[in-house]
């Protein structure tokens, strides 16, 4: 069967990215489905450091076509930015490898500036977005009047468009003392990148349909994580797009026929960016030990803003809870090569809510913030694992670790990724 989907399965930056690429030398379409230039995933190949935030990681790999799908919100002028930057890396970027599609919403200058100005007033409750203007987006998408893709095949309409979404938000943004937005000089580079994004804005699910008809491989890139969905993430402290596989086949225009794999990639312990329940978060040297320092580009700070990531250990509650969400057929566990050295590794098995112990997620953030995870501890290993590529060469430890994850989760482990590089990762038997 042709679609493989590869999704986070925890609060993003899950190395999706690197994932990914590990498929994409046999795809026919590597797809994007939600998000926009929110997500950042990384892709290391030798001494090339790549770092995607709307191009699908399946750009590095010539055969493929890559789908920006309906489902995702795009800024054109960071598209047109990211386009330049990898081009000049020496990767091949034409309308035959690229599908924009007609139906994605546009981010404009307008909710750039909302984002920022309801970040600022939400105050101490911020949620701690991006500010790349997502959230806005998809509420103009949703509350009917966002701007799509489409439009920019009609210059003077887009050109109008833009200019009244700019001028309402300039009302809006102006009684929270966020800088007005320049209608004039933004109208002028959205138009511009627009007459360089058209010959890329096709119908991307006729591509889809008709490669899937003829049992074409279409690898589906998923962007944030299962944790983050605005549905069924700690809202409000969440994105604003449905991250998971139902929303992958909404965001494409493609029907659950086709999928037989879908993947939830995994750290062998948690992070998180930006604000919300973290059940099992600590704020020790373990803590700052699973983050690093920031030497090394996979170190814990957010590859969109830099952010410091909240680290903490791993938990198996909100694994089985993205298993069943997504129906996760298996699971990749990333940078396993983070936790050599520990003499001990715990792993969150459940939860204490109010003295009862429970093993599902609860609802409300007052619930999951009163949580006290039910760890058990499991022996580390002293070895460095970053060069194994045989699941059999692993630590007993190490393979005691991944197996005890594959039994908590209800899904086996396939892969096991233990370093950032193309090679650095076990296929599991
Ligand atoms: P994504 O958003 O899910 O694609 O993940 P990010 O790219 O934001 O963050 C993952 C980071 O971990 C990147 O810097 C990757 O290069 C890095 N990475 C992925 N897998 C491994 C691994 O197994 N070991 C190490 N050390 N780094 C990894
Ligand atoms: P990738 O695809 C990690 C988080 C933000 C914030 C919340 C809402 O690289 O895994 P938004 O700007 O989307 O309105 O912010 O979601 N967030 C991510 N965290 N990885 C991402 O993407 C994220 N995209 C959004 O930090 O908490
Ligand atoms: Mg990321």
């Amino acid at each position: 069967m042709p679609v493989t989907m590869v999704l986070g399965a925890q609060w993003g930056d899950e190395g999706k990215g690197r994932a990914v690429d590990a498929l994409a030398s046999k795809a026919d379409i590597v797809a994007r489905f939600a998000g926009g230039d929110n997500a950042g995933h990384t892709v290391n190949v030798g001494s090339e450091i790549f770092k995607l935030h709307l191009l699908p990681s399946g750009i590095l790999h010539n055969q493929a076509i890559c789908v920006l799908g309906n489902g995702m919100v795009i800024n054109p002028i960071k598209l047109l930015e990211e386009i330049d930057n990898i081009r000049a890396l020496g990767v091949e970027i034409t309308p035959e490898r690229l599908a924009i599609s007609t139906r994605a919403h546009i981010i404009s200058p307008a909710h750039i500036g909302l984002d920022t100005a309801k970040e600022k007033a939400r105050g101490d409750k911020a949620l701690g977005t991006t500010l790349r203007g997502i959230g806005p987006t998809y509420l103009d998408k949703t509350g009917r009047k966002g701007i799509r893709t489409a439009e920019m095949l009609d210059i003077e309409k887009f050109a109008e468009l833009l200019q009244e979404t700019i001028a309402s938000a300039n009302e809006v943004i102006i009684e929270h003392g966020v800088e007005l937005i320049d209608v004039e000089k933004n109208v002028q580079a959205y138009v511009d990148a627009a007459e360089r994004l058209r010959p890329f804005i096709q119908d991307t699910m006729i591509i889809l349909n008709e490669r899937l008809e003829k049992d074409k491989f279409v690898l589906i890139e998923g962007a944030q994580g299962t944790l983050l969905d605005v549905d069924h993430g700690s809202y409000p402290y969440v994105t604003s797009s449905s991250t998971t596989s139902g929303g992958a086949l909404a965001g494409l225009g493609i029907g659950p026929k086709y999928v037989d794999r879908v993947i939830g990639v995994a750290k062998a312990f948690c992070t998180r960016v930006g604000a919300g329940p973290l059940p099992t978060e600590l704020n020790d040297e373990i803590a700052e030990r699973l983050r690093g320092t920031g030497e090394n580009f996979w170190d814990e700070f957010g590859t969109t803003t830099g952010r410091p990531r909240r680290c903490g250990w791993l938990d198996a509650v909100m694994l089985r809870y993205a298993v069943r969400l997504n129906g996760l057929t298996e699971l990749t566990v990333t940078k396993l090569d983070i936790l050599s050295g520990f003499d001990e590794l715990k792993i969150a098995v459940g939860y204490t809510l109010d003295g009862k112990r429970i093993d599902t997620p609860p609802t409300t953030n007052d619930e999951l913030e009163r949580c006290l995870p039910i760890y058990e501890t499991l022996a580390g290993w002293q070895e460095d694992v970053s060069q194994i590529t045989v699941y059999d060469d692993l630590p007993q430890s190490a393979r005691d670790y991944v197996n005890r994850i594959a039994e908590l989760a209800h899904v086996p482990v396939k892969m096991i990724s233990v370093g950032p590089e193309r090679d650095q990762l076990i296929h599991v038997e």
